[in-house]
């Protein structure tokens, strides 16, 4: 009896038999579970392969998609440069202001990186301004300068309702470039922190610029007295705090400008 032998500890040679028997069976299943798992795996390795291939792919799609999406922008502010004085170096060396400024505020690099692209676009509301006021030589009459103002609440309108994150930004930036931090700016008259942090920083970096380049009615200002009219506009024209940032890193300014002024 089967319950007598496993009391004694003790199996005939058909038990013996049937053990083993079910042991190659079992040994069997594993053998080929085993393989079923190394082509799972196998079959896991090419997925991951053909994901990262695609991956790839669209990363590639995605910096080229990029990359004309700026050369575009890029375009759209050379054609509303084109007829005023301010040149495409200026462009380029007050978004780079605005970016390091930014970037010594402590904003997240992809804002920091929005900011350098949509910079560019601050003024880009001037293609609305006639050539006589534009390009006049001469001071603008109070009747014209509003005209001129409009350049801002034009460039917000040009730049509206887009779905792209960089557009929206230049939009802020186009409408909130001429505001101040004591209300006195147009056009809409803001104040301190209800001027969006991003058009208190283009500010300064368009002044500056602007002080220090060379335009057809002025020389340029020497930094040092550009800098003197940034920090007496501390909490009246401009944001204390984004002064003070700019002050702190002058010579990396200093730097940005004879970069750009090379090439
Ligand atoms: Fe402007």
């Amino acid at each position: 009896m089967e319950k007598n032998n496993l009391k004694d500890g003790l199996l005939n040679s058909d038990q013996l038999e049937k053990y083993a028997d079910d042991l190659a069976k079992i040994y069997t299943s594993e053998k080929e579970k085993t393989k079923e798992l190394e082509a799972a795996n196998q079959q896991l390795v090419k997925f991951a392969d053909d994901l990262n291939r695609t991956f790839s792919e669209l990363k590639s799609a995605h910096k080229e998609l990029q990359q004309s999406y700026i050369d575009t922008v890029h375009r759209l502010v050379l054609a509303s440069e084109y007829k005023d004085e301010d040149t495409g170096d200026h462009i380029v060396r007050m978004s780079r202001y605005s970016e390091l400024l930014a970037e010594k505020r402590g904003l997240p690099v992809n804002e920091v990186q929005d900011i350098l692209y949509a910079a560019p676009m601050h003024d880009i509301g001037k293609i609305g301004i006639p050539d006589s006021i534009l390009m006049k030589p001469g001071k603008l009459t109070d009747a014209e300068f509003e005209i001129m103002k409009t350049h801002t609440t034009i460039g917000a309108k040009i730049l509206a309702d887009s779905k792209a994150e960089i557009l929206q930004l230049a939009q802020r930036v186009a409408v909130t470039h001429h505001e101040k931090w004591n209300g006195q700016g147009y056009p809409h008259g803001l104040s301190e922190d209800k001027i969006p942090l991003v058009g208190r920083i283009v500010s300064i970096a368009d002044v500056f610029d602007a002080l220090t380049s060379k335009r057809p009615y002025k020389d340029p200002f020497p930094v040092e007295v550009a800098v003197d009219i940034i920090e007496k506009e501390q909490g009246e024209h401009f944001d204390p705090e984004v002064v003070a940032i700019f002050l702190e890193n002058i010579d990396t300014i200093v730097e940005i400008k004879s970069e750009v002024a090379l090439v």
